[in-house]
């Protein structure tokens, strides 16, 4: 049997295209390698986001490569969004790729790759026509957790991003696909979604005006199947969160209580700069609105430093307002010049070693003020989503709150099960914690 093995970079969209590469492969016959070694065909779902995926990538190529020269008949193919924007160069910086494909390609993977070995010219970039891979089959590493893409592409111009120039328009997908989709996951013993898009509650907008739909409409829909207990989304762009989500998210009771909403930086010139299109004031009021209405709400974040321009005064703003608004987490970020982005040709690029000073102090404030928030946690029952052993301690079981906060508790559960669990103890990342035992009927 002909063998496989998928390297993924980058996000969770990244990931769940994987899944669909790996289903893909499977149903043409090829079985899952666990190292590159065994694997007749390598496949590389990589992320440009940043200059540090492109250079984790790297790394990872040049190991294949050596594969490869032991073993010529490997075929070495590179997806996602480094590939994308890289297609004019890819094939002369790695000669030895066999073929490369962007994000919107993945139902073209089975006439290149199938078991009959090679469908397309070798040093070939696959078409790109980005059809939505919805009706794909799909390998999903948890039975009772899945993704469901909701939205392709981007319409926003924010001045650091490659995402838009890779992968496109925003395009959604129909409500009715989505829901067919869910109901499918349901049945098949799915518990907990998370319905992924660039900028996930700007949905609906460029779907026919006859389907008049919203991103809250989407949830109640999605609310509504059953054995679904749990929905969460990613990415929310905070320009997009109306009224109709915030009311959405407090009404269907299988919404988590979480909202990640990327600020960038708490300083409006910046975010002027960044073409985010809202200001400070106006997203400390979108957070108030949506804590009024969600009681009890895990707000969480991603931060930039050193955007082109940021001063010692912005910087500090973008401080105050992590500590304001008091996130229970943040992804925080140096500021990656892209080509070809705006933000990249932009004078005033900040020095390495302010951008170095900046991300260490924002990391200690973002660990202070979680450490706080989840310190808040210490002697509520939370219900928790069993996912796995804990990492750490074989004696103890792993998983999430609604909040998505990683809890390591003793008890008796299964993979799949929803537990209570009493905390004891918070650090700045996770929970500790003791099942409650249900009382007796
Ligand atoms: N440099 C640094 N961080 C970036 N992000 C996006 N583009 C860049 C860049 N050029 C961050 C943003 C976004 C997250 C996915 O990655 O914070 O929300
Ligand atoms: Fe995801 Fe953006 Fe990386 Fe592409 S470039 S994998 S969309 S984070």
């Amino acid at each position: 049997m002909r063998r496989y093995h998928v390297t993924t970079f980058g996000c969770q969209m990244n990931a769940h295209d994987s899944e669909r590469i790996k289903g893909m492969l499977e149903e043409l016959g090829l079985g899952e390698a666990t190292t590159q070694d065994e694997a007749d065909v390598l496949v590389f779902n990589t992320c440009t986001i940043r200059e540090k995926p492109d250079q984790k990538f790297a790394a990872h190529l040049a190991q294949a490569a050596a594969v490869k020269r032991r073993d010529p008949d490997k075929v070495i193919a590179v997806g996602g969004c480094y590939a994308e924007a890289q297609r004019e160069r890819l094939f002369d910086l790695y000669p030895y790729v066999d073929v490369a494909f962007g994000p919107g390609s993945i139902p073209h993977l089975g006439e290149w790759l199938g078991a009959g070995g090679l469908g397309i010219a070798r040093g070939q970039f696959g078409l790109q026509d980005r059809t939505f891979a919805g009706e794909l089959p799909m390998h999903r590493e948890r039975r009772f957790q899945a993704w469901v893409q909701i939205s392709m592409g981007c319409n926003s111009k924010c001045a650091y991003c490659i995402v838009p120039a890779v992968r496109g328009r925003e395009v959604s997908r129909r409500p009715g696909d989505v829901v067919a989709e869910v109901t499918r996951l349901a049945g098949d013993g799915v518990r907990e979604l998370t319905l992924l898009g660039q900028n996930v509650n700007s949905w609906g907008r460029d779907l026919a005006p006859e389907i008049h739909t919203d991103f809250g409409e989407l949830l109640r829909a999605c609310d509504l199947v059953d054995g679904i207990e749990r929905i969460r989304f990613t990415s929310p762009h905070p320009k997009d969160f109306r009224r109709p989500v915030i009311e959405a998210m407090a009404e269907c009771d299988a919404v988590c209580e979480h909202a990640h909403l990327p600020l960038q930086s708490g300083s409006s010139r910046i975010l002027k700069a960044m073409r985010r299109t809202y200001n400070r004031e106006r997203y400390l009021r979108l957070v108030g609105e949506l804590r009024e209405a969600i009681p009890d709400l895990a707000l969480t974040t991603d931060l930039i430093v050193g955007f082109p321009g940021e001063t010692e005064d912005d910087f500090l703003e973008t401080i105050s307002t992590v500590e304001e608004v008091g996130f229970d987490s943040a992804f925080t970020f140096v500021y990656s010049p892209r080509a070809g982005t705006e933000a990249a040709a932009m004078a005033e690029q900040i020095p390495e070693e302010v951008k170095r000073d900046r991300i260490e102090r924002l990391v200690e404030v973002v660990q202070r003020v979680a450490a706080v928030r989840n310190a808040e946690r210490v002697g509520r029952v939370e219900q928790v989503l069993v996912e796995s052993p804990s990492r750490t301690d074989p004696n103890l079981l792993r998983g999430r709150t609604r909040r998505n906060t990683t809890v390591n508790f003793s008890g008796a559960a299964a993979a799949g099960d929803l537990v209570d669990v009493r905390i004891e103890v918070a650090t700045s990342t996770t929970l500790r914690g003791v099942q409650a035992v249900p009382v007796a009927a």
